[in-house]
């Protein structure tokens, strides 16, 4: 299968490549400066060129905090492009894969969310996301729009990284305990959006790892698992507030026959720091 990767260089876009070309696709891996999705017209060049069997649509303005002051670009790259992209490919009589996240909903739940929930954004990012889920629905009846959580990966500035330079720099961090998801590393992911398009369940899918805990406790095996000297103390959100509201329980379950499950979120972070010690 020949699959075109828009925002090849991000975190998820460079473990989506890897993950296509490892089970023997032919990709085309578009970064940021060889295809502005923001730009339709040198999007539907580019993928009526390229004549893909499948669009992995990994571009987005993940900026959280950043999109409540930004709101108008953020709605163009993760709404209007999206749409765009999935145009795009339905042209070409493709089917996109298209991430969206658990910040779509508003985490008053209190057990895992699934695809057939209503969502409620919290945020501007999340509304956007949610925005785009329904472009690319609407650009394209084969479309696979994955929701996902806390991710983290070799290729980007992740939680994990974070910690972990905290924890060698001031030997003590402090990390909130409200807000429980599900951390999910992005190989474990990149297999699951690659794997999708060998059939054609289309529509909305949770994929996110398995397992749930809070960014304390996420910060806490990080440590462990790193094996790394730090004190650990918790705080409430409201003792850290940040510009964008965060849903104080995003866990996503799935209601899907056939579901992807991803192994869980310790697993990740095992896998992660394995391929982090390779790489150094
Ligand atoms: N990170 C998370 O915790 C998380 C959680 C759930 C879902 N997701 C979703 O997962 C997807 C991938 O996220 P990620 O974490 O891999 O983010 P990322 O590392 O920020 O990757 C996004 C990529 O998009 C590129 N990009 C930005 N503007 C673009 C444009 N106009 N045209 C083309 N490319 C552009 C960026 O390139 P430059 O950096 O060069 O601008 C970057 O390479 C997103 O849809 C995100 O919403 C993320």
């Amino acid at each position: 299968m020949r699959i075109l990767v828009t925002g090849a260089g991000g975190m998820l876009g460079r473990d989506v490549v890897r993950a296509a070309e490892f089970v023997n696709h032919e990709v085309i891996a578009l970064e940021h400066s060889d295809l502005d999705v923001t730009d339709a017209p040198r999007v539907q060049r580019a993928v009526t060129r390229a004549a893909p069997d499948a669009v992995i649509n990994c571009a987005a303005w993940t900026d959280v905090d950043g999109a409540e002051a930004n709101p108008r670009p953020a709605e163009r790259l993760n709404a209007t492009a999206a749409g765009t992209v999935a145009a795009a490919a339905a042209y070409v009589g493709a089917p996109v894969v298209h991430p969206s996240t658990d910040y779509v909903f508003d985490g008053e739940s209190r057990r895992p969310y699934i695809e057939s929930d209503t969502p409620h954004p919290l945020s501007v990012y999340g509304a956007t996301k949610l925005a785009g889920e329904h472009q690319v629905a609407a650009a394209n009846p084969q479309h696979f729009v994955v929701r996902s959580s806390w991710l983290f990966g070799a290729n980007g500035r992740n939680f994990v990284e974070t910690m972990l330079r905290l924890g060698r720099e001031l030997g003590e961090v402090v990390v909130v305990r409200d807000q429980v998801g599900c951390p999910t590393y992005t190989g474990h992911l990149a297999d699951a959006l690659v794997r999708l398009l060998d059939g054609d369940d289309h529509g909305l899918h949770h994929i996110a790892a398995g397992g749930a805990c809070s960014w304390f406790e996420f910060a806490v095996e990080i440590f462990e698992q790193a094996g790394v000297e730090c004190r650990t103390l918790s705080c409430t959100t409201e003792e850290f507030p940040r510009p964008a509201r965060r849903p104080a329980y995003s866990v996503l379950g799935t209601e899907r026959d056939y579901a992807f499950y991803l192994p869980d979120w310790q697993n990740g972070l095992r896998s992660y720091l394995a391929e982090r010690a390779v790489a150094r």
